[in-house]
């Protein structure tokens, strides 16, 4: 397979361009900064979210090469040594916070979408997956809190139902999913990772080989929703 993953430089990032480029795939590993060390399998490259154009560049560039079966959007904050810290009270939001949060949450994955889906097989399986959170989900929001960030996932949960619905109708072998990687431990959670039970903390590794089993049981009826690591839908 040819695959793309964007925010090749995080924790799961990493964890799913090793996992395919070890089982022999040719992974494109598109990140800010790019990741070292190009490889027969890995192919680093640039790509800022907040950039279009460096989307659209890498996209074309990507495109030219062949079709890319898969593509995982794996980039996304919840927090900066800027001062971006999730919110526990209403008084605390900025408007700051929620474009620095919805740019990188929503808006970037919707741009790779752009930019991507119309590269990808037109007749042949194609799936296109971004990394959400189960804090996304509305109906199981008991917690509240954190809200430019579950509002930028709840967002983004919509934007793939919406791209399941348009692409179904060029590719009936399109699928569109969001994936809650479970709590891992990367950079993302490490200053919220106080309250996870034991034994509940996942490595990136064991992370991203659990989703890329989801990922390959996906038939097109999965398309639009979201699952969790384990391959369990989360509501909407
Ligand atoms: N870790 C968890 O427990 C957990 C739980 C639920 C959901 N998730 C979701 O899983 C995804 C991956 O998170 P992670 O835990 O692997 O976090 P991470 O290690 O912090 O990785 C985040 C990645 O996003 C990239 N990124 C940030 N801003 C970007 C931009 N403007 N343009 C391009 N790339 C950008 C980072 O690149 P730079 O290195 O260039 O900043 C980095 O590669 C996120 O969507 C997160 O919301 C994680």
């Amino acid at each position: 397979m040819r695959i793309v993953i964007i925010g090749a430089s995080g924790g799961i990032g990493a964890a799913f361009v090793s996992a395919y480029a070890s089982a022999g795939h040719t992974v494109h590993a598109l990140s800010r900064r790019p990741v070292e060390g190009s490889s027969a399998h890995v192919h680093p490259g640039r790509i800022d979210l907040s950039d279009e154009d460096s989307i659209a560049t890498a996209a074309s560039d990507i495109g030219a090469q062949g079709a890319p079966d898969l593509v995982i959007v794996a980039s996304g904050i919840l927090s900066n040594s800027d001062g971006l810290q999730p919110e526990k009270s209403m008084r605390q939001q900025g408007g700051s916070a929620f474009e620095q949060v919805f740019a990188v949450n929503t808006i970037g994955p919707a741009l790779v979408a752009k930019h991507f889906i119309p590269i990808m097989p037109r007749k042949e399986r194609a799936v296109f997956a971004a990394l959400s959170a189960r804090v996304g989900s509305i109906s199981d929001n008991r917690l509240g809190g954190w809200h430019a960030y579950r509002a930028s996932k709840a967002a983004l949960n919509m934007l793939i139902r919406n791209y399941a619905i348009e692409q179904a109708r060029r590719n009936d072998q399109f699928i569109a999913v969001g994936l809650h990687p479970g709590t891992v431990d990367t950079a993302l959670s490490k200053p919220f990772q106080g309250n996870v039970p034991d034994g509940k903390l996942f490595t990136p590794e064991r992370s991203a080989s659990a989703l890329i089993g989801v990922i390959e049981g996906l038939t097109p009826e999965a398309s639009g929703k979201v699952f969790d690591w384990a391959g369990v839908e989360v509501p909407a």
